[in-house]
């Protein structure tokens, strides 16, 4: 059976009192609607349909990665009017409407409802919930089967006792819908088109109305204040930990873990506290994550200890380095096996091999480093000369005293020492020592001025 989706995300989102439109708030550093759409992307439709109206074009500019058809609603008269404006161009078996800013729907769910909803049917993702206040509620007869959904300013004090709520994600016959939504009337307290209303339409005509529970409230909760969204950006992360703490990952205190990407993490990796995962994370069994630290896009093989307040971008640790505390890793660093970096040592953009070590406070920018190299504290890879970047090239088993400038394009040779203290500006041969540093002088007697 073929699908169509439309996504409605049309409303103001006044409560968020916001100027950014509210479907793109983040949840888990993710546009509430991108978390939507990627749900109906799952579910391979034929197409995607976003209703959109207030700040349209800012939604658009920012999501514009996505493969979704724009259908402008001018005006918000409600859900039913909203998908209206998408069924001229739909001429699927069945249209599956989803609501923008409710991000925690999950393609499973969506899937569970179009496969037991038959073709001719009308299926809704319901939840009973303990809070129902300002949702739908599921109206049902003596046979438990589905009468209509009321919503709550249209509710009487009876139906606002009923926990089952509607969760807005409705799937029907494309044809069904094309004839129902033109008939909606507008004759309730909020004087808008409701798109619930085809419910009682659909059972007037005896057509079954299929449920399928969501799997928490959660899942279809709505964001309509900043409150909620940080509520259910809570509700997310602590699903999160549940998940990696059954996998096997220790989580010295799972509140404090914030996974705002994709995370792929083996067993036995200790996770201390304030760690923020961004995009694509992996980390191999036997890692250890300091405190406060920050991985964004990055691979760590086995047994990798990143020591407090690392910040690592773009970036592939191989097994058993030690990086920190305070390393900042900048993106396309690659670090061979056992590379141990310390604190305040920057590198960005560079290649080091195996066993080899930058301790204390260093920039290594556009360089690549052999094996068993030692980097003296204070080295500065200089790579910008103020319009172009250049290379360093250091090679196997160097030694380099502390607090030398390496003047890039540069090449240090293999086994080679510097001196501490050297600015080089010329390729050095291997196995040698070379430096220049002023001759140390010493003044005897010498008598330091006095105030006068
Ligand atoms: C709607 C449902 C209610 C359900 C609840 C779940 C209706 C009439 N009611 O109520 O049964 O329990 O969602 O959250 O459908 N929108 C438009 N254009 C409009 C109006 C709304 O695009 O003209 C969009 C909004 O941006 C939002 C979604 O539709 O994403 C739901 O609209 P909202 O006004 O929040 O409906 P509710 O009153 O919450
Ligand atoms: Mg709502």
């Amino acid at each position: 059976m073929s699908l169509a989706i439309i996504i409605l995300a049309a409303g103001q989102g006044k409560r968020m009192q916001s100027r950014l439109p509210k479907v793109l708030h983040t949840l888990a550093g993710k546009p509430l609607l991108e978390h939507v759409i990627n749900a109906a992307q799952a579910l391979k439709p034929q197409a995607i349909f976003v209703i959109y109206g207030h700040e349209g074009l800012q939604v658009q500019t920012q999501l514009q990665h996505l493969n979704v058809t724009w259908v402008e609603q001018q005006q918000q008269l409600g859900t039913g009017h909203a998908v209206a404006q998408a069924l001229p161009f739909i001429n699927t078996d069945q249209t599956l409407v989803l609501v923008g800013d409710a991000p925690l729907i999950t393609a499973q769910t969506l899937h569970h409802l179009t496969q037991q909803t038959s073709a001719n049917n009308l299926g809704i993702v319901t939840v009973n919930t303990p809070t129902p206040t300002g949702l739908g509620r599921i109206v049902r007869n003596s046979q438990k089967k589905v009468t209509a959904i009321v919503e709550e300013k249209d509710a009487t004090e009876k139906q606002k006792q009923i926990q089952e709520i509607n969760s807005g994600i409705i799937l029907a016959p494309t044809h069904q819908l094309k004839s129902w939504l033109p008939a909606l009337k507008n004759n309730n307290q909020q004087q808008e088109y409701y798109l619930t209303d085809i419910v009682a339409m659909a059972v007037a005509e005896n057509i079954e109305i299929t449920t399928v529970e969501a799997s928490t409230p959660e899942e279809v909760q709505g964001i309509n204040d900043r409150l909620q969204l940080a509520q259910l950006e809570r509700h997310y992360q602590h699903q999160q930990s549940k998940q990696l703490l059954l996998n096997g990952v220790t989580l010295l205190d799972p509140q404090r873990l914030d996974i705002r990407g994709e995370l792929t993490c083996a067993s036995d990796v200790i996770i201390d506290i304030n760690v923020i995962i961004e995009g694509k994370v992996t980390i191999e069994t036997g890692c250890y994550i300091g405190p406060h630290t920050i991985l964004r896009d990055v691979t760590l093989g086995k047994n990798v200890q990143i020591k407090s307040h690392s910040i690592i971008e773009t970036a592939t640790i191989a097994d058993g380095c030690i990086l920190g505390p305070f390393a900042r890793i900048r993106p396309g660093t690659q670090l061979a096996n056992d590379v141990h970096v310390g604190n305040f040592v920057e590198i960005k953009n560079s290649t080091i091999a195996a066993k080899s070590k930058i301790n204390h406070l260093s920039y290594i920018g556009d360089a690549t480093i052999g094996q068993n190299v030692n980097i003296g504290a204070g080295t500065i890879t200089c790579n910008y000369d103020g319009a172009n970047k250049h290379q360093t090239i250091i090679e196997d088993e160097v030694f380099v005293g502390s607090n030398s400038a390496l003047i890039a394009p540069i090449t240090i040779g293999k086994a080679a020492t510097i001196g501490a203290g050297s600015t080089l500006n010329r390729n050095v041969p291997s196995e040698s020592l070379t430096l220049n540093r002023a001759e140390t002088r010493t003044v005897s007697n010498w008598k330091r001025p006095t105030k006068k």
